[in-house]
């Protein structure tokens, strides 16, 4: 381990980047769900979560995929930052550790002293980051057994959460050392917003530092001189500095006391919404307002597990806002290939009745629709429709002018969600096209005018300056987003959500 570290140490004197594409933008091409890239870095890699499989859209067609997926963006990140950080130019600090700042980076810099030791050992670190949160996250569930109610146990078992978490700090890292990367501000702003629907509190980014800091210790071991230490320290506290500041403002923002971020809810409505899909709706237990939230947003439900385990998972509101109900539309997950059923989603599903009290944090989300005149492309897969069926909901309350189209791939009919609700904001809209795509057309689905097969825009005339905004499995948003750009759709404009520990899903895909 030494050894690899003096080696970073030196391969971080390296002068020039010889590559035609500089790491930082292959770098934040991988974080941003780039397809291009995309397609190389998580081939396979997308594991069922409820075995409810949608059309994965235009040149896959005998591919089917789940309907909520969770496949990681950042498989492939460590070779990229094992070549590419010490071919990074340095520059951005002179020797006296002044800096030329670039629009929408951090404010915040490294001191000098940190950072030619981060700059040296971003590489070993980005190559254990994945070995190192894996230590990180079960001595920190051992020593506070109170947070497992906090973390999804489901992404503790699957290890998506280590890999978000550890590309998280090292891209932070990469961030802070190039001056010419791009804004970090959709990253900051997406995990944010995670953490406030969970009502993270400052005083628990103690423990995290503490736990991560004695996880880099324990797999890098003698290299991490104090020196060493002492850098990454800086880099984990710039960061958390950064995300608790951002965080006190939306709490700010949202009426929330931190220390309180649970609010109670009765359920008043419960509906069959469709194959496997039901819609929620709550009313505040204490007969106040529902906190305003935009289109697009989402909330922490919280529940208590048979064996006593509290878990919070996020469900998009289903709706536009409302001041006194809120709703969501939840798929059970299936489990498939010997793993089990979805916890929170079953337990949804199956205990869940009129009267009940769930706990609900705030609302949150970075994705929501913008303001503008600009032609509108709404595009989604299976129960990838709650947020469009958010932003049609409310652009029909507004009585928007903007030309809309809503395209929707489903499995037939019967698991089309919300189809009720969205024809009639559709109707309300009055000029709004509509394009529907089932694997299996019965009756019913010839009666709304599907056509069958996978997803195909190619048909559709798509205005150039279409703002799109499109949410499903990741090969289906991956598939369509190429399919748009060959037909002229500029990718700054094409917007998407991903149903899954996802700490770049907020950025457009323009890198
Ligand atoms: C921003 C956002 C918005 C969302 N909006 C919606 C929405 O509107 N509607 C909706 O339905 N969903 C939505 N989701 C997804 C939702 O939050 C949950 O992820 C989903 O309901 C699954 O949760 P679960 O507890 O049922 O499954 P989990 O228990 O978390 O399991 C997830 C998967 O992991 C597998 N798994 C669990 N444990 C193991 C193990 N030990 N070994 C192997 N595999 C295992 C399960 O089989 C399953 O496939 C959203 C997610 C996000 C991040
Ligand atoms: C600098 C410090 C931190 C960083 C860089 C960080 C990073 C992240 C990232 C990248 C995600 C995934 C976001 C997404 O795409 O959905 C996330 C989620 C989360 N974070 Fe943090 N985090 C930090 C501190 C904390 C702290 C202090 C806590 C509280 C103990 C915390 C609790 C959580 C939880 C519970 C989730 C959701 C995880 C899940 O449901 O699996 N984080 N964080």
């Amino acid at each position: 381990m030494v050894g690899a570290l003096a080696r970073a140490v030196a391969g971080s004197r390296r002068p020039e980047d010889q590559r035609s594409e500089k790491p930082h933008h292959r770098l934040v091409r991988l974080l941003t769900h780039d397809p291009d890239i995309g397609d190389r870095r998580t081939e396979g890699q997308h594991r069922c979560r409820d075995g409810d499989g949608v059309h994965t859209g235009s040149g896959h067609a005998s591919s089917v995929v789940p309907s909520v997926i969770y496949g990681s963006p950042i498989a492939g990140l460590w070779s990229v930052f094992s070549t590419a950080l010490p071919k990074v130019k340095s520059g951005r600090a002179s020797p006296q550790g002044t800096r030329h700042h670039h629009p929408g980076s951090s404010i915040l810099f490294l001191s000098p002293h940190a950072e030619p030791v981060v700059r040296a050992t971003a590489p070993v670190v980005a190559e254990h980051a994945v070995a190192i949160t894996s230590r990180f996250y079960p001595a920190m569930l051992e020593a506070h057994p109170d947070l497992r109610n906090l973390f999804n146990m489901g992404n503790q078992a699957s290890g998506e959460q280590r890999q978000a978490l550890a590309s998280a700090v090292v891209a932070y890292a990469v961030h802070l050392l190039d001056p010419a990367a791009p804004s970090f501000q959709p990253v900051m702003q997406r995990i944010a917003h995670k953490h406030v629907s969970l009502g993270i509190r400052p005083e628990q980014y103690t423990i995290v530092g503490h736990h991560l800091m004695a996880a880099v210790a324990e797999v890098l071991g003698d290299a991490v001189t104090p020196e060493v230490a002492q850098a990454w320290d800086e880099v984990y506290w710039l960061f958390a500095a950064q995300l608790i500041a951002e965080e006190a403002r939306l709490y700010t923002v949202a009426g929330v006391d931190p220390s309180h971020p649970w609010r109670r809810y009765v359920v008043v409505e419960r509906v069959e919404e469709a194959t496997d899909t039901i819609s929620l709706v709550f009313r505040p237990e204490d007969g106040g307002l529902v906190p305003r939230h935009l289109p697009g947003q989402y909330v922490s439900v919280v529940v208590t597990l048979p064996d006593g385990l509290r878990q919070p998972r996020q469900y998009t509101v289903s709706t536009g806002p409302r001041e006194n109900t809120l709703q969501i539309t939840v798929r059970r997950v299936r489990g498939v290939g010997g793993a089990p059923d979805g916890a929170v989603s079953t337990f949804l599903h199956e205990q869940i009745v009129v009267g009940d009290v769930l706990e609900l944090g705030a609302p949150s989300g970075d994705l929501v629709l913008a303001d503008g005149d600009d032609p509108l492309l709404l595009i989604s897969a299976g129960v990838g429709i709650t947020p469009v069926a958010a932003i049609l909901d409310d652009l029909a309350t507004r009585g928007t002018t903007r030309p809309v189209t809503v395209a929707h791939a489903d499995r037939s009919a019967a698991s089309h969600a919300l189809f009720g609700a969205t024809a009639d904001a559709i109707s309300a809209l009055g000029s709004a096209e509509v394009h529907t795509w089932y694997e299996r057309v019965d009756a019913t689905g010839d009666r709304r005018g599907a056509r069958t097969g996978l997803m195909d825009l190619s048909a559709l005339q798509i205005p150039e300056a279409a703002d799109v905004f499109m949410c499903g499995p990741l090969p289906f948003m991956r598939d369509v987003r190429a399919s748009l750009v060959r037909s002229g759709v500029p990718s700054h404009r094409i917007r998407y959500e991903v149903f899954g520990p996802d700490m770049f899903a907020g950025q457009t895909l323009s890198a």
